[in-house]
């Protein structure tokens, strides 16, 4: 792709002119939007580059593993991984309010990066996988000066206070183009089609309090969720799928007994950009398959419920 071949040779460019000699870290989520941005700088600056991945507890099943494998071993890339989960869950221990979530979150992700950075010995720079549409969509929905519908932890979210400055190569892309730059840099094609995740992670997909009991039972649900999807085929036709758990335990009936356990919501929708969203019509019989299979592979959950709501008015995640 031309296009992308000539972005790539003119990122690199303004990316060296932006960092000089300066030390970079770029923190990763585990979606593809910051392993591209970081692919690049690193093919701009070498080891001037260094990655931080943050396990803030809140990720997915399998998702530290899957990030560090490609980074250390794929590519050779330097990478910290933090394990700072007891950080991140003490200090949202009680909050329910999503902002409140989203700015604490912002908040300890610089805190980490910023202590990061002190033990590399200082670093000028902090990048980050910022797209176009986060740009936009933490100024205001409509572009005009209206409110602010979610504080995307890696634009608005982020503390004024920072030490370091930001370096964002993508801010001008909206997500097919990233894909096709990682193409074009050769990330992995099992990587570079992932559904987009956001960086407070599950946090926003636990409506409520968040708890490492409620965390857990939402990884395994939303896992057997993503199986059923690879499965039946369907993964590349969906923009993003994934579950919530919500904070409210119904009556069900397993075997001659009574149970009273989490309601799981599932939501998947198409998208070009994700500014705007179509639920995605599965059929009924996958539902149900997939119902059954939740409930009886996850323990804590019995009822299962579809997510039929369009963007807008509802956005893709939940808080
Ligand atoms: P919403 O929920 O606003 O989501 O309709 C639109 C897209 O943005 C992702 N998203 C985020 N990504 N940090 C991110 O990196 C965030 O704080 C964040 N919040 C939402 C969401 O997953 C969807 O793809």
């Amino acid at each position: 792709d031309w296009t992308m071949r000539a972005f790539r040779e003119e990122e690199i460019a303004k990316i060296r002119a932006q960092v000089g000699r300066g030390k970079v870290i770029c923190g990763l989520s585990g979606g593809v939007d910051s392993a591209v941005a970081a692919v690049l700088i690193h093919e701009a600056i070498g080891d001037q580059l260094t990655c931080v991945f943050v396990d803030h507890g809140m990720l997915r099943l399998d998702e530290a593993k899957t990030v560090v494998d490609l980074f250390r071993h794929h590519y050779n890339i330097p990478l910290v991984h933090v394990d700072a989960s007891k950080q991140f869950l003490g200090e949202l221990e009680g909050v329910t309010d999503p902002e409140t979530k989203r700015k604490t979150i912002g908040r300890l992700f610089i805190e980490v990066f910023d202590a990061e950075a002190k033990k590399l010995g200082g670093a000028d720079f902090l990048a980050q996988g910022t797209l176009y549409p986060d740009v936009i969509e933490s100024v205001s929905f409509t572009g005009g000066p209206s409110v602010t519908i979610k504080s995307h932890h890696n634009v608005g979210g982020l503390p004024e206070r920072m030490n370091m400055k930001l370096v964002e190569p993508l801010r001008e892309l909206f997500k097919d183009e990233v894909r096709k730059l990682g193409r074009e840099l050769g990330l992995p094609e099992i990587f570079v089609g992932r559904h987009p995740f956001p960086g407070p992670g599950l946090a926003i997909r636990c409506p409520g309090d968040i708890t490492r009991e409620k965390l857990d039972i939402l990884r395994k649900a939303d896992a057997v969720y993503i199986d059923q999807i690879r499965k039946h085929g369907l993964y590349d036709d969906i923009w993003q799928a994934f579950a919530v758990l919500l904070p409210v335990k119904t009556v069900g009936v397993m075997g001659d007994g009574r149970t009273y356990d989490y309601v799981v919501g599932l939501r998947a929708v198409t998208s070009t950009d994700g500014m705007t969203a179509d639920f995605y019509q599965f059929d009924m019989k996958f539902l149900g398959e997939t119902a059954t299979r939740i409930i009886n592979e996850v323990k804590g959950v019995n009822r299962v419920v579809y997510d039929v709501t369009s963007k807008p008015p509802g956005t893709i995640e939940w808080e």
